[in-house]
Formats: C-alpha cells, structure tokens, sequence
C-alpha cells in the first residue's frame, strides 16, 4: 500500500467520543516505550505525527489518524509504565480495555513487542487477554536494528513457543525497524488485505 496521506483526527479519554465507525479500524498497542509512536510515524512516513519519547508513559490518549482518507490508525497509551501511581494504571487499563473490546469497527490489533526483550510476563499476559476475549491481533516485535538478526530471532521463538502453552497456533510475525524503515510494507500490505473485507457496522441513530 502507498501512504498517500496521513492526518490526526483526535485524541480522546472518551470511547462514546470517537470518530464513528464508519472505516476499518487498527491499534497499535505494546509496553510503554516499545516503539508504538515511532512505528506508526516510519508506516505512514511522517516524522512527528504521532509523538514520540525516550521517556516512557508519553501517549496518553487514544489518538486517532486517518491514512489515505480510508482507514483509521491508532496509537494508544502503553501499558505497564512503572512511574504511575497503582490507581492511575487501573484507570488507564480498564480505559484501553474498554476501547478494544467495544470499537465496533476494529479489525485488528498490533501488539509491539520489543525485540531485545526475552518474553515477558506482561506481554504474554496481554496476548492472553486478547485471546480470551476473541480479539484477533497480531505480533509486531520492534527496534530490530538494535541487535543482530539472530538475537532477535532467538528471542522471537521463544515469544512464539510461550504462547503455544497458551494457544494451540501464533498469529502473524513481523519483525521491525522504525530506526531502519524495516518492515512497515508487510503490515501495510496486511492492512491493505483486511480493508478488502471490511463491512461497516449499522450505527444506531440516537
Ligand atoms: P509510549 O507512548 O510512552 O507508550 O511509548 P511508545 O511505545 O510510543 O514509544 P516511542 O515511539 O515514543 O519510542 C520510544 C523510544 O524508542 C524513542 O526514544 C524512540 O526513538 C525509540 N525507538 C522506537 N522505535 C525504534 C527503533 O526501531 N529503533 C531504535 N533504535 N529506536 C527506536
Ligand atoms: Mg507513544
């Protein structure tokens, strides 16, 4: 897919406040500081669209872009972002999980997950969560160009043998490089496919 445009909507705390769902829909969600903003900025080619930060907790919102006047992207807050109060975390979670599990029009999601990383426990937990709630989702690892090849593919196989104790096949694997420009064609051309089949959902009118 070639990214002609791409434009922010809007960003809300708010799940009735969202842009109707009138497009397909895809969020891109990971630990704080995975990579989420900087992926979405390489995709789509825009330097600061979404905004990025080497401190972690810098998303807060759901924000919502519009790539080619044809389908929704979005970058959500992190989770597990140590530097928050107890409370403040659960109101961000039950907020995130709100959004993925009532946004009618959400076709997908991508977990990022940070390639350097050995599986951990929040990760597999997530995806576990995804699972059990029928979300389909699929596996972005990030920051590709920080390490070799093989150490990211080391630490690829082992995400991918710890979630088989949990589900009997593992979803799509991407490996990436926002750093690099490496990888964004495949989950483009993902997003291409699904868009295809999308059916609007009938909004009620109020
Ligand atoms: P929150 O919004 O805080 O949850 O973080 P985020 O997941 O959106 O991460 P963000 O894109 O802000 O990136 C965090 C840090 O990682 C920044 O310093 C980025 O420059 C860096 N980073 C992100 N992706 C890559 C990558 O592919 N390679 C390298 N080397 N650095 C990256
Ligand atoms: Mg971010």
């Amino acid at each position: 897919m070639f990214v002609k445009t791409a434009e922010f909507i809007a960003s809300n705390t708010d799940v009735r406040k969202l842009p109707e769902p009138s497009l397909p829909e895809y969020a891109f969600i990971g630990r704080s500081n995975v990579g989420k903003s900087s992926l979405i900025n390489a995709m789509v080619n825009k330097k600061g669209l979404a905004k990025t930060s080497q401190k972690p907790g810098k998303t807060q919102l759901i924000n919502h872009f519009i790539i080619n006047k044809d389908w929704y992207l979005v970058d959500l807050p992190g989770y597990g972002f140590a530097q928050t109060s107890k409370k403040n975390r659960a109101e961000w979670e039950r907020f995130i999980r709100r959004y993925l599990t009532q946004r009618e029009n959400l076709q997908c999601i991508f977990v990022l997950i940070d390639s350097r990383l050995e599986p951990q426990k929040i990760d597999l937990e997530f995806c576990c969560w995804l699972g059990e709630q029928g979300l389909p989702f699929l596996l972005v690892f990030t920051k590709a160009d920080k390490q070799s090849g093989v150490k990211s593919d080391q630490n690829i196989a082992k995400f991918r043998k710890a979630l088989l104790a949990w589900f009997e096949d593992v979803p799509s694997i991407f490996l990436t490089s926002a750093e690099k420009k490496q990888g964004m064609e495949e989950i483009l051309a993902t997003i291409d496919e699904i868009n295809k089949n999308f059916i609007p959902p009938i909004v009620e009118q109020q």
